[in-house]
């Protein structure tokens, strides 16, 4: 849904602001937390109730970001709330942590005015993406939220500094994360492949983007034997979609797969009813991409990127793909389905034998909630990174890092690469060797490896951080669209 609230850079000062809520920073300095120099000064000092270095001691304020104390003070004879806000040292995580709680404790307030510390371009960036995203809700409910927690509509950066562009970015970035929550929260009942599709091509049409669609059909005629062996069970039929973004003299070919399953019920190997319950959010890599491609030219992207969406529900029905059944991918190659539910590796597979055969690709690059593995061994706040190129995964790790979403590098390990073999076919769908496994999470990737021929390639399984069971800091319960900001920041610069 649409963010209610907006970020304006604003020159002056906080004290001229008819704002409802006034925002100061405070650092955490070496030797206890500290005013940012000439923030303070700005009008405020005669209505603060003691001096700053007193206020902080008495809110036990250490400066740590996102750390925050409301009081009143005076103003044209009435009463206007003033927070202190942690800035932390003042780096881009930091503002992207205070930008977050600034957002959360503004809610219910109508105009927020931040006094803006100076950190620069990057962390005005950051902060406009914290405070956007953690105003992000979703919500089918028949009724408004009550007013206390209604994000505030007007959020002003206030400063001398040129805060325009650095904002816009943020803001750009946290829309595309945006749209691709909306589509992950939105429930399977409504989001079939179909639909997904028909989001996709409003996007491409949006934002300028070349759209293919292939319908059951089409995926019959040309091979695709995986994706539609994944949506067999289903009455809502699988789709895949083509997204392509070429600026003029690109600087290569940069192809994204993301695994859409629109529903995740395991197929025959049946998953309890526990760990369905938010399987709605398996699409996840396919939302990222769209996501991703619908803001490469408002970011000024000078790669060429195609986006591929494998879209299919995993449904429970006598029509299901059997376990022990056999799928010839569009690679050729042939995959033993020994467990229905790691189907996100089989509909990838054929995405990625697609890209390698046709796109001509210089990169690939696919993000999916393929295992729980992956989840059980790095928990919710980082994505398993896997990759067959250095350079490729230090830049990967490093967009991360600049995004706060961090991506850990996991290893390829070679003596694991017999966990991928059948009886019958080429591979087999899940890790068949005992010697060293499980290793779900790698055991995933050596297989996605299999179909990526000589490409540079890198593999986020983003299980663990994809979804959020609470409210807090940037993100909102549900789908988090992990890894879009990472993606569309690397893509930036590449
Ligand atoms: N969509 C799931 C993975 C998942 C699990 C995502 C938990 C988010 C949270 C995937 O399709 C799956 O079911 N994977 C299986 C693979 C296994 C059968 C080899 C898993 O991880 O259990
Ligand atoms: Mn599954
Ligand atoms: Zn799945």
């Amino acid at each position: 849904m649409p963010f209610a609230t907006q970020i304006h850079p604003r020159p002056g000062n906080l004290a001229e602001s008819s704002a409802d809520l006034w925002v100061i920073p405070v650092l955490s300095g070496d030797n206890g937390p500290t005013e940012v120099e000439g923030v303070a000064d700005s009008g405020l000092t005669q209505v603060l109730p003691a001096p700053l270095t007193d206020l902080f001691a008495h809110y036990s304020l250490a400066g740590k970001p996102g750390e925050s104390a409301q009081f009143p003070v005076p103003r044209d004879q009435g009463l206007v709330r003033l927070a202190l806000l942690g800035v932390g040292s003042g780096t881009p995580d930091d503002l992207r942590k205070a930008g977050a709680a600034l957002a959360r404790a503004a809610r219910g307030k109508e105009h927020v005015a931040f006094a803006w510390p100076g950190f620069g371009a990057e962390a005005a960036t950051a902060f406009a993406e914290g405070a956007l995203l953690a105003s992000y809700t979703f919500s089918l409910r028949s009724t408004e939220p009550p007013a206390d927690q209604r994000p505030a509509p007007v959020i002003d950066v206030v400063g001398p500094e040129d805060l325009a562009d650095p904002l816009d970015r943020g803001t750009r970035l946290a829309a595309a994360t945006a749209l691709a929550r909306d589509l992950i929260n939105t429930p399977s009942l409504t989001k079939d492949p179909a639909w997904m599709a028909v989001r996709a091509r409003e996007v491409a049409e949006e934002s300028g983007l070349q759209v293919r669609v292939w319908d059951e059909k089409d995926l019959e005629k040309e091979g695709f034997g995986a994706i539609l062996g994944v949506g067999r069970g289903s009455s809502r039929p699988p789709r895949l979609v083509q997204l392509s973004y070429t600026p003029e003299d690109p600087t290569g070919h940069i192809v994204l797969v993301g695994k859409g399953i629109t529903f995740d019920t395991g197929g025959l190997s049946l998953k309890p009813n526990e760990n369905m319950s938010l399987m709605k959010t398996d699409m996840s890599g396919a939302a990222v991409v769209l996501a991703v491609l619908s803001a490469l030219s408002a970011m000024g992207s000078r790669a060429r990127v195609t986006g591929l969406l494998a879209l299919a529900e995993n449904a429970f029905s006598g029509d299901a793909t059997r376990i022990g059944d056999v799928l010839t991918t569009y690679s050729g190659k042939t995959v033993e389905v020994l467990n229905s539910d790691a189907e996100g590796r089989l509909v990838l597979a054929d995405a990625l034998g697609y890209a390698v055969a046709r796109l001509e690709p210089d990169v690939i690059v696919d993000v999916a909630t393929l295992t729980g593995a992956a989840k059980l061994a790095l928990g919710t706040g980082m994505a398993a990174l896997y990759s067959t190129d250095d350079a490729l995964a230090v830049e990967l790790e490093n967009a991360g890092k600049a995004s706060g979403e961090p991506l850990w590098r996991m290893p390829l390990t070679e003596e694991y690469v017999p966990t991928t073999e059948s009886r019958v076919a080429d591979l087999a769908n899940i890790g068949t060797r005992g010697e060293f496994g499980p290793a779900g999470a790698t055991d995933a990737a050596l297989f996605l490896r299999a179909f990526i021929g000589d490409v540079a390639w890198a593999h986020l399984d983003i299980a663990g951080p994809g979804r959020s069971t609470k409210e807090s800091g940037l993100l909102s319960k549900g789908g988090t669209a992990f890894s879009t900001r990472a993606l569309l920041r690397w893509l930036a610069e590449r």
